[in-house]
């Protein structure tokens, strides 16, 4: 939490995620996902605007995938410390630009060329203001551009409403360090361990076997949980009457069946 608002620090969790648990194999899997969903076989020749890119495992992944220019920019400092250390690690190249900035600050976004590939993933329902963060990427896409986003659904949780992680987060935002700890601790046992010590040796194969999404962890993805406010959510219907009706764009491909939907939007191939 900082500022008089509440919000979760997000970069601090990417920061310690890249310390504890990064890896080229991660690398390879966040590279696998983004041209699975992407229905390309690599990125050469494209330009890649990585919006609120966390740890920027996956901006890491585009320039492996061979795109030929990167912009990654995240609102927290710490995320942007995060990326820049992934930078450095792949030997600072000159096409990948980190910066601090964001989605909602329309100064901001008019220094950003517009790009090939405009990827926000679980990103804008995060920054307090959702539509109009998903508004403000069309201007950010290239004419022939496509946008790879990916939002909190609004289906029950664990069997729970939102409305019931809502108070979650906001509980957790508030808490301490012990009662963050407190809360991991009942998050899992409940949640995941289903209150049976006996489905520990399950759990211990969810952790192990987790990096096979996007090359994530299970628990600091569980911290992202618990914490990850500023906090918006919208079902996929609604999410496709915005970007197709008000926006104007096409809807490409879709997944969904995990607690974010996967969207690729792009301009109606008739218009460009
Ligand atoms: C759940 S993390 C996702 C990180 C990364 N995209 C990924 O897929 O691993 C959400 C990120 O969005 C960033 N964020 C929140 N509000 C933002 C804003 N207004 N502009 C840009 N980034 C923002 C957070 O700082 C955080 O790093």
């Amino acid at each position: 939490m900082s500022g008089d608002e509440l919000r979760f620090g997000f970069g601090q969790n990417w920061e310690r995620y890249l310390r504890e648990r990064f890896s080229e194999e991660r690398v390879q899997i966040s590279k696998e996902h983004l041209l699975r969903f992407l229905q390309v076989t690599d990125l050469r020749g494209k330009y890649v605007l990585d919006i609120g890119c966390g740890s920027g495992l996956h901006s890491l992944a585009a320039l492996r995938a061979g795109a030929e220019r990167i912009v990654s920019f995240d609102f927290d400092a710490h995320s942007v410390t995060a990326t820049e250390m992934l930078r450095k690690y792949a030997g600072n190249p000159p096409n990948w630009t980190v910066l601090q900035g964001s989605i909602l600050d329309n100064q901001f976004l008019e220094t950003i060329d517009p790009a090939d590939i405009v990827h926000s993933w679980g990103v804008l329902h995060h920054t307090g203001s959702m539509w109009q963060a998903v508004e403000n990427t069309k201007p950010l896409m290239k004419p022939d551009g496509s946008l790879y986003i990916a939002l909190y659904v609004d289906d029950p949780y664990f069997g729970l409403p939102m409305s019931f992680w809502v108070d979650v987060k906001q509980r957790y935002n508030k808490a301490g360090w012990f009662g963050t700890k407190r809360m991991e601790w009942w998050y899992f046992w409940r949640f995941h361990l289903q209150r049976n010590p006996a489905n520990l040796p399950e759990l211990l194969r969810q952790a192990r076997d987790y990096k096979k999404n996007r090359g994530m962890d299970l628990y600091r993805d569980a911290v992202d949980w618990l914490g990850g406010w500023p906090f918006e959510y919208a079902s996929v219907d609604e999410v496709k009457n915005f970007v197709c009706g008000k926006m104007g764009l096409e809807l490409r491909n879709l997944a969904t069946g995990q607690a974010c939907a996967e969207y690729l939007f792009g301009f109606p191939r008739e218009t460009r």
